[in-house]
């Protein structure tokens, strides 16, 4: 059952799919006060039980459950994801409730700033505050998690479905100088036997750091490139920003301006702000004319064999206007007549430091959205990266509806999960950010968000050959397998370390189970569930299970419990069922052990790592390969314990649907 609530004037965010009239009477479940407009306007709140769980907020930091933290929604462009932060890129609205005596779900379609005190103030009580006060307030109820998940998924729609290929390994950085280094990283992992599937260029290819330019110097003959990488079963997968840079003579610049596609101040001047390439004027995501010129940009990439693309900064992430930096100039003027005054020095730091990303930045834009109206963009700041998502996605459809092309954006809002995926930005090569990512999977799946991944090995900080190769283990199983590291940092290619061959081994696991990852991801994908699920999901009943915060069920048959920590041989795994345990070094190497419900401790050095099957059923796993072109969908093996008269049914990327046995080995 949805009932919706309107508050104000809502935004058409394009996140919700069906039409649900409007309830009427009281709201279940929540306490609302409808205050000042546009401060703090509409609060709703809710008391909890000691035991009450809180599942949801998508991309956000901490554990699969929200209680105990402060989250806001607002999408931001941070690079230290520490435990203290409150937002990240992306802002998803959608929290689950899950207690003894109630289960419902409350979801905000509210583009603006929203904050989540989830028992912050109170640990028994929760406190939802939207600041526009123009949103719709949907609440879900059912009889199962699972059930309230799926009912969800309907209201906003399925999710995005990429090409198989994009299940391949991913190699990136951050840093690639030109098309040698480019052509040497591809010849050096099929060297090795390496697998591999896609390429990704980083900013480093554009000229001058433009959007849809080439550097000629360093690619000279791209197309030739592309065209070899493909032979070489490699897919070259360009990023794109937000920002296009204020250059007259500069075709994406002239197009967007003789389009009036560009964001502007209030008085109708374009909205300036740095970025990589220096001033850059903002496409008006909100607007559809805007959108079609931007999805158009891609054209002649697609044209030319691209299949495959990663949105970025697109929060949008500011470096300063000239506003910002007339202000720190201001403060420092000032702090020149006192520099004895070392408080005041406090405020020099400050003024600094806050010139990117500035509130009041975000404050002096304004959009054009579709229905006509003029809208400030800091009502409406979270759907700008998921409506970038949006443009680039419509332009694939528009150059070739039936085709699959990957994308993956770094900012997001519900909606935004129908038309890509999403990686989870800038994290570091720190163990606690592997927990962190594995702790966001079934928040993201639940908010439609199946396409999703970190970057493995960490984006920030050197990594360590073990944490990168834990980092792997746990990319085994992630959607977005890709490798990618900051400039500067350690170089993180598996061939750049000693233990390689572990590293290759692991990758070979990958790539036997993508058959069957890939036919779990389009299930999920098309019956509006989830690949990715707390063990509460699939055991509300099991106490234990539904406080169990470092496994989660991947797929019908599995679950999954990486090694997080340094120096670990081995962890303690909670099975809420008998399974059988695949402990993995390589697709060919594994021991089959069947365990009991119940507590294991489990020893994993570093080149292993588990996968559990549940008794009675049995999982797919293919002679693999070195890219997914030479994939065999035929002679699987069949590890499973007891599965006599269990079938599997794979589907296939050419939708074929293949009845799998279990065979006794
Ligand atoms: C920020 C992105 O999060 C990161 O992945 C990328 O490498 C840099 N921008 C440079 O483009």
């Amino acid at each position: 059952m949805i009932y919706r609530y309107a508050f104000g004037q809502p935004y058409d965010t394009d996140a919700v799919v069906l039409d649900v009239p409007p309830s009427e009477g009281a709201v279940p479940h929540l306490d609302v006060a409808v205050g000042e407009k546009g401060q703090d306007a509409v609060r709703f709140s809710f008391s909890m039980d000691p035991e009450d769980i809180l599942f949801g907020l998508g991309e956000t930091v901490r554990g699969q459950n929200k209680r105990g933290h402060r989250y806001v929604s607002w999408a931001s462009d941070i690079p230290n994801h520490t435990e203290n932060l409150q937002s990240l890129y992306a802002a998803h609205n959608l929290l689950l409730v899950f207690g003894k005596n109630r289960l419902f779900g409350l979801y905000l379609d509210d583009p603006g700033r929203v904050t989540w005190d989830l028992g912050w103030t109170r640990r028994d009580r929760a406190e939802i505050v939207s600041e526009n006060g123009d949103l719709n307030l949907y609440i879900l109820e059912g009889d199962s998690l699972k059930a309230i998940a799926r009912e969800f998924r309907q209201l906003t729609g399925r999710s995005y479905i990429p090409p198989r290929w994009a299940f391949g390994y991913i190699q990136s950085r951050w840093g690639y100088a030109g098309e040698a280094e480019a052509r040497e990283v591809i010849r050096e992992h099929r060297k090795r036997h390496i697998p591999l599937d896609g390429l990704c260029l980083d900013i480093d290819y554009m000229d001058d750091f433009k959007n849809f330019t080439w550097r000629e110097k360093a690619f000279p003959n791209l197309q030739g490139f592309l065209e070899d990488a493909r032979k070489d079963h490699v897919h070259l997968i360009p990023i794109i920003d937000a920002g296009i840079r204020q250059e007259e003579g500069y075709a994406a610049y002239d197009s967007g301006k003789a389009r009036q596609a560009f964001c502007t101040r209030e008085g109708g001047e374009d909205f300036l702000a740095a970025v990589w390439p220096g001033m850059c004027c903002f496409p008006d995501f909100m607007n559809r004319d805007a959108r079609q010129w931007f999805g158009e940009q891609y054209r002649p990439l697609l044209e030319a064999g691209f299949e495959g693309f990663w949105n970025d900064m697109n929060e949008p992430a500011l470096f300063y206007t000239e506003q910002s930096l007339d202000r720190a100039f201001a403060t420092a003027r000032e702090q020149m007549k006192h520099p004895e005054d070392y408080e005041g020095m406090w405020f020099l730091n400050a003024a600094f430091n806050g010139m990117a990303n500035n509130p009041e930045d975000y404050r002096s834009f304004w959009h054009r959205m579709d229905d006509g109206r003029r809208v400030r963009h800091d009502r409406v700041h979270n759907l700008y990266g998921a409506f970038m998502t949006r443009a680039t996605a419509e332009g694939f459809r528009a150059f070739d509806p039936d085709r699959r092309f990957l994308l993956f954006s770094r900012s997001s809002f519900i909606g935004a999960h129908r038309n890509g995926g999403v990686w989870m930005g800038d994290n570091h090569s720190w163990w606690s950010h592997l927990k962190l990512a594995f702790h966001m999977l079934p928040n993201l799946n639940l908010c439609g968000f199946l396409f999703c991944g970190c970057d493995l090995g960490g984006f920030g900080c050197d990594t360590t050959e073990d944490l990168l190769e834990r980092f792997l283990q746990l990319g085994v199983f992630l959607p977005l397998m890709r490798n990618h590291s900051a400039l500067h940092t350690r170089e993180q290619e598996i061939y750049r370390f000693s233990i390689w061959e572990t590293m290759r081994d692991t990758l070979t696991v990958r790539y036997a189970l993508i058959p069957y990852l890939y036919s779990e991801f389009v299930k999920a994908a098309e019956e509006d569930g989830m690949l990715f699920r707390p063990l509460a999901f699939d055991y509300p009943e099991d106490a234990r299970a539904v406080h169990t915060e470092d496994q989660l069920m991947l797929g019908g048959e599995c679950m999954i419990a990486p090694v997080f920590d340094q120096n670990a041989a081995g962890r303690y795994v909670y099975l809420p069922e008998d399974m059988l345990l695949l402990r993995f070094r390589s697709a060919e190497d594994y021991d089959e052990i069947p365990l009991e419900q119940g507590d294991h401790y489990v020893e994993l050095q570093l080149g292993e790592f588990p996968l559990f099957v549940k008794r009675h059923a049995f999982i797919p796993l293919s002679p693999g390969a070195e890219y997914t072109d030479a994939l065999d969908d035929a002679a699987f093996r069949t590890p499973g314990w007891d599965a006599e008269g269990a079938k599997y049914e794979l589907l296939r990327e050419d939708r074929e649907m293949l009845g799998i046995e279990w065979k006794k080995e």
